[in-house]
């Protein structure tokens, strides 16, 4: 029998592991940098905590959750990280200790949508999450990592769009103003629309059937009905943003399609891309750590697209920089009795923390310098019987053709003198 992966899924082969590292990396470095550490949760959690956090009339919790029953539990694989990290927050009795703490995670997360380009059932997103604070610095912040992630990855063009959902009694005052907009055009909507209607009327804002996109696209915007502290919250937003020179066009279609979010929220998108051009979606979320049974605290957050930040890296035709060698030094067997000697001369270099690799298919010399090459070898040193008698070989750096004569059983010096001649850091 041959099985294929499961639909919606994809196989990360070593060249595309090595693109996503790059992306780790330098989320890691950067995110760093702002004091956000790194957390991590299961990947499966009881389904009540996404249908309480995400909200059960989403998209994401009607239509997409991978749930599995089990003894009469009820278990999700998460379709994001947010409500995840409130959860772990909570139960660690973090909030007790110090209340503001910064995360991160980066991780696969699972949702059940019909899959297309750059949409998938498993995808890895990176994100991070601000606890315990209402200060707009802290949404621009996020905003500012997220936009600074894209640059720092080589993705020029991309654009920031921010909104404030408001919270609170202009929150409810928005709800009747769209119940009048959609009330009134309930006809032309879809059915999932007419039965969200009267439960909750903010996701018609994001349903993606192309008829009620047009008629949400003429609905009320929000920004009309923010109340004076959230309409101050936002411009301390904005001027947050001003002041590290961060762009971000307000844009009242911004509404995000889970429940939890309140005042700021933003989308970074690379228009180029179209209809799915959202590489990152984030915002402020007020209540959701008293939801979860917390105290009354603040929090904002984001998380990136890993897959179609990739997506939009090849298709801006950015050639991926150029995965480094794979092996730093190939030694190759002249004589077969040499075979253990290179096996222990490998070792020797491993252990010093350079990559080293030899052939396991008895190939002839010429077999094995065309493996080198294969492999991207960086320096290749031939082990025969003479090299053996002597104690000493010949490294030859593959790049520059030069040769050193280097004592064998120095496995450091060796390693040393590659490593020195090394490509920078990625
Ligand atoms: P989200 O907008 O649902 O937000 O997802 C964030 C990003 O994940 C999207 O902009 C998109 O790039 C990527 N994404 C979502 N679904 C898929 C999929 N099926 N395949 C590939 N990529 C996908 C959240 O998840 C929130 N938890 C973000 C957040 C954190 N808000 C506050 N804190």
């Amino acid at each position: 029998m041959r099985c294929r992966a499961p639909r919606g899924t994809r196989d990360l082969l070593p060249a595309e592991v090595l693109e996503h590292e790059r992306l780790e990396r330098a989320a890691r470095d950067l995110l760093r940098t702002a004091g956000y550490r790194e957390i991590r949760a299961p990947l499966f959690e009881e389904t009540a905590l996404f249908v309480r956090s995400i909200g059960e009339s989403t998209d994401v919790v009607e239509k997409e959750m991978f749930t599995v029953e089990r003894e009469g539990a009820s278990y999700t694989f998460r379709p994001e990280g947010t409500a995840g990290v409130v959860r772990a927050y909570l139960e660690a009795n973090l909030p007790k200790e110090r209340p503001l703490q910064k995360f991160f995670y980066v991780g696969p997360m699972f949702r059940y949508e019909k899959p297309q380009k750059g949409r998938e059932r498993q995808f890895d997103q990176i994100g991070i999450e601000a606890l315990g604070s209402l200060d707009p610095l802290l949404d621009a912040e996020a905003i500012h990592l997220a936009a600074s992630f894209f640059e720092r990855v080589g993705l020029p063009g991309v654009e920031v769009r921010i909104n404030s959902m408001g919270d609170g009694a202009d929150r409810d005052a928005y709800r009747g103003r769209l119940r009048e907009y959609f009330g009134a055009r309930l006809g032309d909507l879809c059915e999932t629309c007419r039965a969200r209607f009267e439960r909750n009327v903010f996701r018609l804002l994001d349903c993606k059937n192309e008829r009620c996109r047009s008629i949400a696209a003429g609905a009320p915007s929000t920004l009309d009905s923010l109340s004076t502290e959230n309409r101050r919250h936002f411009e301390a937003v904005r001027r947050g943003l001003e002041a590290v020179g961060r762009k971000a066009a307000v844009d009242p279609q911004v509404v995000r399609g889970l429940d939890y979010y309140t005042r700021t929220v933003f989308e970074v998108h690379l228009p180029s891309l179209g209809a799915r051009s959202a590489l990152c979606g984030g915002g402020r979320y007020d209540h959701l750590i008293e939801e979860l049974g917390g105290p009354p605290l603040g929090a904002v957050g984001f998380a990136i697209g890993v897959t179609p930040t990739l997506l939009a890296i090849r298709e801006q035709g950015l050639a991926p920089p150029p995965a480094p060698g794979e092996v730093d030094l190939f030694v190759a067997i002249a004589g077969e009795e040499t075979r253990e000697a290179a096996f222990a001369l490998a070792d020797r270099v491993r252990r010093s923390g350079v990559s080293a690799d030899l052939d396991h298919e008895e190939k002839s010399l010429k077999g094995q310098l065309r493996l080198a090459n294969r492999l991207g070898a960086r320096f290749l040193l031939v082990l025969g019987p003479e090299e053996i008698g002597r104690g000493r070989g010949r490294l030859k750096d593959l790049s520059k053709g030069e040769e050193t004569e280097v004592d064998l059983g120095d496995g450091a010096g060796i390693a040393s003198r590659i490593r020195g001649t090394g490509p920078p850091p990625s």
